[in-house]
């Protein structure tokens, strides 16, 4: 997937808030990408950009362009056919996401079945299937039972096993840690470590706040300020040597790496702040960094948007 000059804009009676700036990212078949920010920063504005899911007030503008297709050109009715199959999400609300009337094995075969690629005979064994190669036990009585009948562990399984049922090319996953303790964090981390070495062409665009939990799983990360990107780097990179003065500030601001929280607070998504939008929190801020906005520039195969790299260009 090739993302260029991404704008999504809402219309609200406070202004116009650019919930996602001109982003440019690609996203590369196979590979775990971890898109990580603060709160209000557009990672899932991005992620629902992707999916076609954005309310009708929003303006959408540049191009994703997957399978050779651009998705902000496409009509809901073809958007339908690649969501689920192509393009699935598994989101993070799990009583939210669930029908509370319907059992959940009907609910796993639902994408399948309607995109046809499914027969009704053949739903419970369908979700029996899934279910165990999730580790739901015993499978057949889960597949057979309502949402509220289920623990939180086992309903987060579900919405992962929902998720894949349609066998997706690219599975965003949002905030899968979001309320989640640590037990459940890493039985979830292993459920996803599972899904991808069974399926190594799965792509995962995974959106969180938690950088801890992408340490073990992402092959690279994005990060996102202000609706822009700000660096995007390996792994091994990133949480090494991370380029952005933002990384390096958000990765020290974790309890395990001096809990030194990042002065100031998230610029405006109506106004942003003038040149390089982070300037305003930035220790090394230079004369550039006020007037105009930074490019992304490409360092040893990773990608950061700041003037510290860009000099040339100024
Ligand atoms: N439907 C909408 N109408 C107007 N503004 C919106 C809408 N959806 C999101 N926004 C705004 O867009 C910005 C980005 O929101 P987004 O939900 O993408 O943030 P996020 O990075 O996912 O944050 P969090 O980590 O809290 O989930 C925020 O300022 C948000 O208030
Ligand atoms: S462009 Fe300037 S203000 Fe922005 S992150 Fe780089 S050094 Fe800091
Ligand atoms: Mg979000």
């Amino acid at each position: 997937m090739r993302i260029r000059r991404l704008r999504v804009y809402f219309n609200t009676p406070e202004g116009l808030v650019k919930a996602v700036d001109n982003v440019e990212l690609d996203v590369y078949e196979g590979e775990v990408l971890a898109i990580v920010g603060e709160s209000g920063s557009g990672k899932s504005v991005l992620g629902l950009a992707i999916l076609g899911l954005l309310p009708p007030n929003t303006i959408v503008e540049g191009s994703i362009i997957y399978d050779g297709v651009n998705l902000v050109e496409l009509g809901e009715n073809v958007f339908r056919e690649i969501r689920g199959t192509g393009i699935a999400w598994i989101p993070q609300d799990t009583d939210a996401s669930l029908n509370p009337v319907l059992k959940v094995g009907f609910q796993i075969a639902e994408t399948p079945l309607e995109h046809g690629k499914l027969s009704r005979k053949l739903i419970w064994s369908f979700s029996e299937k899934l279910l165990e190669s999730l580790g739901v036990k015993p499978p057949r009585l889960r597949a057979r039972e309502y949402p509220h009948q289920l623990s939180g562990g086992m309903k987060q399984r579900v919405l992962v096993a929902i998720g894949v049922s349609g066998n997706p090319r690219l599975l965003i996953v949002d905030e899968p840690t979001k309320g989640v303790d640590v037990v459940r964090k890493r039985q979830l981390l292993n459920l996803l470590k599972n899904i991808k070495n069974s399926n190594p062409k799965l792509t995962i665009l995974l959106i969180t706040h938690d950088i801890p939990f992408i340490e073990e799983l992402a092959d690279r990360i994005a990060v996102m300020y202000c609706g822009q990107i700000a660096e995007i780097s390996t792994r091994t990179r990133f949480f090494t040597k991370p380029l952005h003065p933002y990384s390096k500030m958000l990765l020290e601001s974790l309890p395990n790496r001096g809990f030194k929280p990042i002065p100031g607070e998230l610029p405006s998504m109506i106004n942003p702040p003038r040149g390089c939008r982070f300037h305003p929190r930035c220790p090394h801020i230079m004369d550039t960094c006020r007037r105009l906005e930074p490019p992304l520039v490409e360092v040893d195969g990773n990608y950061v948007k700041c003037w510290k790299y860009a000099s040339d260009q100024q």
